[in-house]
């Protein structure tokens, strides 16, 4: 804060006007020996309300017209673009403060979402394998693997895996834009399922190509037909059976830091990152072979399994995949 010298009329002793030594605490009231009140400053800040406060016949008693409401109108100026400057700046240091904690959070809900939606990808795996005798008993003609079914089981795989009912998902704790992806691919699961329904019920067939790979697949290739969002089921470049699983560098890399087998805790170590300078959310669930596994992936390495594809030679435990997902962020 300045301290100017302020010009003054004959009508106002010096003493009053300068107020020189003392805190400047804005406007404030002296008494002039007329006596009528009129308000001055102390200090060299002049704030607007000191003129608007004024009435005509006090300003005229101020002020020879010229000098001091010039002076005065060129202070005013100033402060009001001195102001306006820092208003702008507040504005703008408001706007990038939001919009970083608004991006932030779409990073954040854009991986929780890549999260659930593998997951929930999984659950149908995990719900077909369970029920692999079932699917594969031949003269199905009660059709037992039913659509009813495999929604009952699924969302209660995926209620275990993750604390959320699909079937409540409205209230759910979830992000906003994870309900409609959730509820879409689970239609597409139920999707997938029935159209193997004609295929279930055909009498003395063994293998009917529903097998939690060919879920997988084929219910990722329909959501991926209703969304922008990558899902894929993949596996490291040695063990892929369907080309059109093949992994893309990120998946080759992230199957590099996979580690080729479980660890005791290994089951859920998920990868999950953001990409290509923040510009997107990738995330990798790693798809470890079970016993179950084994019948097809299993040994004796190249031997054919039920499916006509060669056996890979795997064990318990080794790396056979992983789901992945890609979201991207504006
Ligand atoms: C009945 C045989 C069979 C069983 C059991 C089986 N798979 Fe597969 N798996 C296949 C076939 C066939 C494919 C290729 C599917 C396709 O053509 O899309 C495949 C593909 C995959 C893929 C996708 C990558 C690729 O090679 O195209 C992964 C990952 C995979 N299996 C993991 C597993 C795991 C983990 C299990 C156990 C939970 C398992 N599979 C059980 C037959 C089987």
């Amino acid at each position: 804060m300045r301290h100017r010298r302020r010009p003054t009329s004959g009508l106002i002793p010096r003493t009053q006007s300068a107020g020189m030594g003392r805190p400047c605490l804005g406007p404030h009231t002296v008494t002039h020996p007329n006596p009528i009140p009129i308000k001055t400053r102390s200090c060299g800040f002049h704030s607007p309300l000191l003129r608007s406060g004024q009435t005509q016949s006090q300003r005229g008693r101020v002020s020879t017209p010229t000098d001091i409401s010039d002076w005065k109108e060129r202070d005013d100026d100033r402060m009001k673009t001195h102001r306006f400057r820092l208003l702008v700046a507040m504005a703008l240091l408001t706007i990038a403060v939001l919009s970083s904690r608004l991006f932030g959070g779409q990073q954040d809900d854009a991986l929780e979402t890549a999260r659930l939606l593998a997951i929930l990808l999984d659950s149908g795996r995990v719900t077909i394998a369970k029920h692999q005798d079932l699917i594969n008993t031949p003269n199905q003609a009660d059709k037992k693997f039913t659509p009813a079914l495999f929604e009952q089981e699924v969302q209660a795989e995926f209620q275990r895996e993750t604390g959320i009912a699909l079937n409540a998902l409205d209230g759910a704790t979830v992000p906003a834009m994870a309900k409609p992806l959730l509820a879409q691919l689970l239609r597409d699961s139920i999707g997938t399922i029935q159209s193997y329904q004609p295929v279930l019920s055909l009498p003395a067939m063994r293998y009917k190509g529903l097998i939690p790979a060919t879920f997988g697949t084929e219910t990722a290739a329909r959501f991926q037909k209703f969304s922008q969002i990558y899902l894929k089921q993949t596996a490291p470049a040695h063990l892929v059976r369907n080309l059109k699983n093949k992994p893309d560098d990120y998946e080759t890399a992230a199957f590099g830091r996979f580690g080729s087998s479980s660890s005791p805790s290994g089951k859920h170590q998920i990868i999950s990152e953001l990409v290509d300078g923040g510009r997107s959310a990738r995330l990798m669930l790693p798809l470890y072979y079970e016993q179950s596994c084994l019948a097809c992936h299993g040994e004796p390495k190249g031997e054919r399994d039920i499916s006509g594809y060669a056996r890979e030679g795997g064990k318990e435990g080794d790396l056979g995949g992983a789901i992945s997902v890609m979201i991207p962020l504006k």
